[in-house]
């Protein structure tokens, strides 16, 4: 295998916990599938980097293998190491290319891309889809998060005018160096124009990332932001059909005016028609979508029932003023009152377990 840009300069690994087996069962089960157990299941992660998503998981769930892929050797390697020192037996990183996956894989139940979709080009891109439809059982579940338009549009004018800057400097280095000094300069700049407003805050956000988000992320050769209804048609040529968002209350109309999610919610029945308006008002850019087989009988619609036999967690904490309703905050400052004696009384209890959750 030739080096790669993420062998010359290290992609930091972080778990995301959209991707655990144990939230992406919940969602399917919701939708009337019927997942394998995340405490005894395969799972796949393509483009695994340094296993710093998949080794957590695999210390978490024993009775489960875990196999990450990747094509550069170096986080391979990093994350072997982490892998031996820790004696796990259920977790693996191999060095393939997705265009070429080993033959021995065996079927997975869960199939996880994360930040790689729309950072590699065409070819690869169709194989990790083409990967998913093969490798899923028949109940299985695959994440692939993208970036998505139309919030994506702002990435590629500012794609644009980096690259233009860029052209021709391969030094990791001095893309780097350049790049801060650009944006800072169109940040100083203060136009007074709606456009170069936003663009001025765009790059104020991307000046506070670390340099190899930055490197990787922003100044990337390839970033290429999909549609969600060009996401799904993609994976539709592999046998897959969308499932849901993976963090539920994405796709969820009430976080918005009652008059706009009214509207909203007269479209036609198809998710995934009212998931692309939902976009379209939000201005999406990054989307997380889990997807199945397109032979698995979905039903979307919320019911109780299904919420027998999982377990509740919650990181909130409590705010109490007397004589009041408790207010629950949660991660990010977002907080709510569930206006119901019952509710929040079972809410108290499953924050108050937290970490643990309440079965
Ligand atoms: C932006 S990083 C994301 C890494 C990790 N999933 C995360 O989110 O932290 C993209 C990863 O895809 C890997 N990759 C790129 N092209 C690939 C290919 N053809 N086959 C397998 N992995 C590939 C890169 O080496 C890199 O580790």
């Amino acid at each position: 295998m030739t080096a790669t840009s993420y062998d010359a300069v290290s992609y930091p690994g972080y778990a995301y916990e959209q991707t655990h087996p144990d939230r992406i069962a919940t969602q399917a089960t919701l939708f009337g599938m019927s997942p394998a157990s995340p405490a005894a299941c395969r799972v796949l992660e393509i483009g695994a980097g340094d296993g710093g998503n998949l080794i957590p998981m695999a210390l978490g769930l024993p009775g489960s293998e875990f196999v990450g892929i990747d094509l550069a050797a170096e986080p391979v390697g990093r994350g072997t190491a982490v892998i031996d020192e820790l004696a796990l037996s259920n977790v693996t990183l191999r060095v393939a290319d997705v265009l070429e996956l080993p033959a021995d894989l065996g079927q997975f139940h869960y199939v996880i891309a994360h930040g790689v979709y729309s950072w590699i080009p065409p070819r690869p891109r169709d194989a990790l889809v083409a990967a998913c439809g093969r490798l899923l059982a028949p109940h299985g579940v695959a994440y692939i998060s993208y970036n998505a338009y139309p919030g994506s549009y702002l990435r590629d004018m500012a794609s644009d005018i980096l690259s233009f800057h860029l052209k021709g400097v391969g030094d990791p280095g001095e893309r780097l160096a350049r790049a801060r000094h650009l944006m800072a300069l169109v940040v100083a700049a203060n136009a007074r124009t709606p456009y170069a407003g936003v663009l001025r805050e765009h790059f104020e956000r991307v000046l506070q990332h670390p340099d190899p988000l930055l490197y990787h992320d922003d100044l990337a050769e390839v970033n290429t932001p999909v549609y969600l209804h060009e996401f799904v048609a993609h994976a539709a040529r592999h046998g897959l059909q969308f499932l849901a968002e993976a963090r539920l209350h994405d796709s969820q109309l009430h976080e918005l005016p009652a008059d706009v999610a009214s509207e909203l919610g007269r479209l036609p029945d198809d998710a995934v028609v009212r998931e692309q308006y939902i976009d379209f008002v939000v201005n999406r850019m990054f989307r997380q979508t889990l997807l199945c087989r397109d032979d698995v009988a979905l039903d979307r619609t919320l019911d109780a029932r299904r919420l027998a036999g999982l377990s509740f967690a919650a990181a909130m904490r409590i705010e109490r003023t007397v004589g009041e309703e408790p207010t629950f905050v949660g991660r990010g400052g977002v907080s709510f009152q569930p206006g119901r004696r019952r509710l929040s009384a079972a809410i108290e209890v499953i924050a108050a377990a937290w970490p643990n959750a309440v079965t």
